[in-house]
């Protein structure tokens, strides 16, 4: 074909014709190098595919833990635990102090780790969690982190987090008075983060988290008491709520790290407060309010970081592929709690103002504690 172009054009149009030729070809040496890094191997269960054969493990790890762990797929109080574990792996990191960061100390040395102040109650999902390590073949710091982004996959509008394969186990425990504490004020919380890698918009962010939270142990005479109306949904209610002036109301306050909250069995850590009236960090906190999609983005960017802190990434294989898809939330309008108007909202930003938001119907309500699972 192209001899007859050649013979029947002038040579204007075979120039032409050549360079569209040329430019085929480019793309279709790009496709090739696209075809070759997208090629899928099966796996030896003869089910799943992945890009990266090593993936292909984490697949009964999944199963095992969504039915036996995550109680068929839910966004419960075993979620809500393996997500703030991630964070407490983790963030014993410091460029000062130490420490392994997302290293699985947290389990492999949890005789030490779950006795620091700051990791009360983290000694139920990590007592929940090592038979799991036990019967597959995975370290603890890869099993902490993949729990955490499968179990927040069962949230109704969460992202899908990244997951990166391929942390060696710890070789020593965190030291002591890394994660921070819900009575640390504003300024420590933000010096802490920095040492770890982390500005202040990337706390805020990564405090969406507490949108599928609840505290046993601040106010241990009402445990499982949420951060906000809608626990067991990754919307953005926790930078309402928060938001919303409060109440102390009987049978609560006095404990460390707690201040006063808007609606009855809801609890306001005190650091969270904090965060969402400092000059430092309140537009950022207003800026999450209604936005799904930044939130999701920022949290996401945010938990990629955290999930490799003190990691060697060039040494590990993305496995992201293999987290679920989350479904999406019910309701995307962020709203105020039924029985409040915007009079309740405590303004804080002084550069914008909150969003205009309508309350749910009905009268005043309290928030049902999240069960025990
Ligand atoms: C300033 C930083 C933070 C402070 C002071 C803080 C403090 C707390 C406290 C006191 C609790 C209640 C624990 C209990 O009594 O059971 C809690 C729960 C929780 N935190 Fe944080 N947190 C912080 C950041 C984070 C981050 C970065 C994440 C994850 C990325 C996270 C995830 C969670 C989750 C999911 C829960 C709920 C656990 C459950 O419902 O069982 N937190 N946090
Ligand atoms: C914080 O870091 C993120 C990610 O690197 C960046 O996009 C953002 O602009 C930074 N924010 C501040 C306040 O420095």
């Amino acid at each position: 074909m192209l001899d007859k172009v050649s013979l029947h054009c002038s040579s204007q149009h075979y120039m032409a014709f050549a360079h569209l030729l040329a430019v085929l070809f480019s793309l279709a040496v790009v496709r090739q190098s696209d075809a070759a890094l997208t090629k899928r191997v099966a796996c030896a269960d003869g089910i799943h595919t992945a890009t990266n054969e090593a993936c292909c493990a984490l697949f009964p790890v999944m199963d095992d833990i969504q039915a036996n762990l995550f109680d068929g797929g839910e966004c419960g109080e075993d979620v809500h635990e393996s997500l703030r574990l991630t964070f407490h792996d983790a963030i014993g990191f410091s460029f000062t102090e130490g420490g392994g960061g997302a290293d699985g100390s947290i389990i492999i040395f949890s005789d030490i780790e779950t006795n620091f102040h700051a990791n009360i109650g983290i000694d139920e999902i990590v007592e929940e969690q090592k038979p799991f390590i036990a019967r597959h073949n995975i370290t603890p710091g890869d099993f902490i982190q993949f729990a955490g982004a499968v179990g927040v996959s069962n949230c109704p509008g969460a992202p899908q987090l990244e997951f990166l394969l391929g942390r060696p186990p710890a070789t020593a425990p965190s030291p002591d008075l890394l994660v921070p504490e819900p009575f640390d004020t504003v300024t420590s919380i933000i010096a802490r983060f920095a040492d770890a890698g982390f500005n202040s918009s990337e706390i805020i962010a990564l405090l969406s988290s507490h949108t599928v939270a609840a505290a046993d142990h601040v106010d241990p005479t009402i445990p499982g008491t949420p951060f906000d109306s809608t626990p067991f949904t990754f919307d953005t209610q926790i930078f309402v709520e928060v938001q919303l002036r409060g109440t102390l109301f009987p049978g609560t306050g006095g404990n460390q790290g707690e201040v006063e909250s808007p609606l009855e069995g809801e609890l306001r850590l005190q650091s969270d407060s904090s965060l969402a009236r400092d000059s430092r960090t309140n537009c950022d906190w207003q800026s999450f309010v209604g936005e799904q999609v930044k939130m999701q983005t920022q949290f996401k960017a945010a938990m990629s970081k955290l999930a490799v802190l003190g990691q060697d990434v060039s040494q590990m294989v993305d496995c992201s592929e293999v987290i679920p898809v989350p479904p999406p939330p019910v309701t995307l309008e962020a709203f105020l709690p039924a029985g409040l108007d915007m009079n309740d909202i405590e303004q804080a930003c002084a550069t914008a103002a909150f969003p205009i938001l309508t309350a749910q119907p009905g009268p005043v309500t309290s928030v049902a504690p999240v069960p025990p699972s």
